[in-house]
């Protein structure tokens, strides 16, 4: 049945059926969590887009909503967000009972043939009975093609309150454009960013501008998300972002390298949700890759979310510049089952835990602390942990000393599954560990594997396509050995 598929997440959001691709119109407003997102009802594959619904109280149980958004004469229902407008600055609600507003992409295929630049351009929808039904906005489209750019897309709408406005970051090309409304219905042009910043191996795509506190210090920066396909640093899709400032009109960052939120393969399009409580920062991304989205071996659905991750800012190495950190929503904790607690483990070559764990065959959340100082003899130049089944095939997650780089190498996690050459490859977050130890967490859900270490200045997404799903799970070495304690703890499904 649906949720039993041999590669179905049971501990992340997927569709019932059918293709899906990025998160849109992410929103908290009465107690839900609001996940739309990129939709082709008809097959698994990508097509006509529409906007996918379903809403979730505590980020993991997601109840299934009817389509939100389908095509019309103005295009495909392309990826955004969503806000709650709660002065109604509109005038399509009420004081009383705030609308909902998305903001999507019209995505015009007859242009797109006829080869036109204005393909794409910005649209409005409403909604006044909790995001329930929706109603495109009269005046659409809101923000016309100014007509140099071809690719112009994926809406990000907050509002600013110093300026008491609402600010747009969009897509156009490769630089991100900003706009500000009083209305949301009337658009006008402010800046742009990032032709002479970042990474620009792709289209620019999805981005995302908030602000997020310093930990540790009475500083607030803003963070601005800019996903790009391809040009990641595991090949194809991924998501950079760049730390500075926002004076309401123009965005400016003194930062010269390219940072990567995360250095797998399989984490695109993650933005964040408006409104979330307590000044939370969540995102959420689409657990996968452009390069191979279309040839999955799934054959009744198409994609999955990744866990929703809470973000954080922290000063630099060297407290030199800022570093994002990613850590899966402490709603995870809710999906607990057994505990089994690992101590003392020392590791020269390789430790089975398997026998350990009774739960193997559920998804698992598996927290390690390596101490570097408590391996007996010479330290391991590789370190990590392996999943793997009785046909040979496996995964490593590890640390590489000499590279001074956590890896995921998936170069023999069966990817006859799925015939692209780029699959089988391996993914490095350069990384130097300094201090005596590093905390590992790894959330396992059948065929991904979400790695976070350092605090979560370190995160990897990646899937995987065994012939037989993964049910060992070791600590290897190479050329030496470390010390860990941990706990590995049993996720119960969400769906099942
Ligand atoms: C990103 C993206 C967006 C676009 C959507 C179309 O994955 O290409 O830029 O709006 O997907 O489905």
């Amino acid at each position: 049945g649906p949720y039993n598929e041999m590669y179905r997440p049971q501990i992340h959001f997927s569709p019932a059926e059918h293709w899906m691709n990025d998160p849109n119109g992410l929103v908290y407003y009465d107690g839900e969590y609001h996940l739309f997102y990129q939709y082709y009802p008809e097959k698994s594959v990508w097509g006509p887009m529409h906007w996918g619904h379903a809403v979730s109280r505590d980020l993991m149980h997601w109840e299934h909503l009817p389509i939100a958004l389908a095509p019309d004469s103005l295009g495909y229902i392309f990826s955004g967000s969503a806000v709650v407008d709660w002065e109604n600055t509109s005038g399509l609600g009420t004081k009383e009972n705030p609308p909902l507003l998305a903001f999507f992409t019209y995505h015009n295929p007859d242009a797109e043939q006829a080869k036109k630049t204005t393909v794409e351009s910005q649209a409005l929808a409403y909604s006044t009975d909790r995001g329930r039904t929706w109603t495109k906005y009269a005046g659409n489209p809101i923000l016309p093609n100014p007509g140099d750019a071809r690719d112009f897309r994926d809406p990000k709408v907050f509002w600013h309150k110093a300026s008491s406005r609402w600010i747009v970051s969009l897509a156009c090309g490769d630089e991100i454009r900003f706009y500000a409304s009083p209305d949301c219905k009337s658009w006008t042009y402010l800046s742009s960013f990032g032709r002479d910043r970042g990474g620009h191996g792709g289209v620019w795509e999805c981005p995302d501008l908030f602000q997020l506190p310093v930990a540790g210090t009475d500083e607030t920066k803003w963070v601005l998300i800019v996903n790009i396909n391809p040009g990641g640093p595991a090949g194809g899709s991924a998501t950079q972002y760049f730390v500075g400032d926002f004076d309401g009109k123009t965005f400016t960052s003194p930062q010269r390298e390219t940072l990567w939120m995360d250095h797998g393969a399989d984490n695109y399009a993650g933005v964040t949700w408006s409104e979330a409580p307590d000044g939370r920062r969540i995102l959420i991304g689409w657990m996968n890759n452009w390069l191979y989205a279309g040839d999955k071996p799934c054959v009744t659905w198409s994609g999955a979310m990744t866990l929703p991750r809470e973000l954080g800012l922290v000063p630099g190495p060297d407290g030199k510049g800022y570093l994002l950190t990613s850590t899966p929503v402490r709603e995870l904790d809710g999906l607990r089952g057994e505990t089994v607690m690992l101590k003392g483990l020392q590791v020269d070559g390789t430790l089975d835990l398997t026998k350990r764990i009774p739960f193997v065959r559920s998804a698992l959340d598996l927290r390690l602390t390596f101490d570097l100082a408590a391996a007996k003899g010479s330290l391991a130049t590789r370190y990590g942990v392996r999943l793997s089944n009785s046909k040979g095939e496996h995964i490593d997650i590890g640390y590489d000393r000499n590279r001074q780089a956590f890896y995921i190498d998936r170069t023999h996690a069966g990817s006859k599954a799925l015939p692209v050459k780029e699959f089988a490859a391996v993914h490095t977050a350069p990384f130097v560990v300094k201090g005596q130890t590093v905390d590992w967490r790894l959330v396992i859900d059948r065929a991904s594997v979400e790695f976070f270490a350092a605090g979560g200045r370190v995160s990897m997404t990646d899937v995987f396509y065994p012939s037989e799903l993964f049910r060992t799970v070791e600590l290897f070495t190479e050329k030496g050995s470390i010390h860990a304690d941990g706990e590995v703890t049993q996720l119960q499904s969400v769906w099942n």
